[in-house]
């Protein structure tokens, strides 16, 4: 059994694409996604139409929920690039999505499964950076979820991490955005992959254990630069156009 993996797309329906085509020529037939599906300068609303399309099984990103649960005035930036693009579809559809979900032997959330807004195997380090979090923080944050996978998104970083006795939690990177700077708590924060690359992970039970592999798709963004530019989302052209953050 195989299942393909996709989190953090982010607006970005060319890095989707180029996922899903991937995807495909690899003859995997199941696709979950760990949500932020669409804050970003790029093309929410074909973004928003193509997953509710595919009718994939999907959890709410942060930034997903953002979209839906507060004033206008109050969304951030990320927000306001899509709030007036989207569909009463698109927004009736974010509203349905749970914070959390299971695929069989599969756990899904967006951050931890205890908020959408944390992050699970990495924290804020020093020079504005993250660092692996520690086993002990990594466990206790997995407590009460018995599955032998689980899965994360929410920091844009692939990782692959096992617990004692074997059990795994994958986060499979972003689709559709590598590098951002955070600016919502101070010190400012940044995050690079240093690769423009859509992200996504296969997941794969064999021989008994469930494996992992990270993925990394080079595609054309030339369009969502373009995108970007027009929105004055100068810093989201450079990252998708480098994978890093400038
Ligand atoms: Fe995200």
């Amino acid at each position: 059994m195989r299942l393909a993996v996709i989190s953090d797309i982010h607006s970005n329906i060319a890095a989707l694409d180029a996922v899903l085509g991937d995807i495909e020529r690899r003859g995997i037939s199941k696709i979950v996604n760990l949500g932020d599906s669409l804050s970003g300068p790029f093309d929410a609303v074909a973004t928003a139409d193509r997953l509710i399309e595919l009718g994939l099984k999907t959890v709410c990103g942060n930034h997903d929920r953002q979209l839906f649960d507060r004033p206008v005035k109050d969304m951030g930036v990320w927000e306001h690039w899509v709030i007036f693009d989207l569909t009463d579809a698109n927004i009736d559809w974010l509203k349905k999505l749970p914070m959390t979900a299971t695929e069989g032997d599969v756990f899904l959330c967006h951050g931890t499964p205890q908020s959408d807004d944390e992050n699970w195997l990495d924290r804020r380090g020093t020079e504005s950076r993250l660092v692996a979090r520690d086993m002990a923080a990594v466990e206790e944050r997995a407590k009460g979820i018995d599955h032998p996978v689980m899965l994360c998104g929410h920091t844009h970083t692939p990782r692959i991490v096992r617990l004692n006795g074997g059990r795994m939690i994958l986060n499979p990177g972003s689709v559709g955005c590598p590098a951002y700077l955070d600016t919502r708590k101070a010190p400012n924060f940044v995050h690079q992959t240093g690769a423009p690359d859509a992200r996504y992970a296969i997941l794969e039970h064999r021989g008994g254990v469930w494996t992992a592999d990270l993925i990394a798709v080079p595609y054309d963004a030339s369009h969502m630069i373009e995108l970007a530019r027009a929105k004055g989302a100068d810093s989201w052209a450079q990252a998708i156009s480098t994978g890093w953050f400038v």
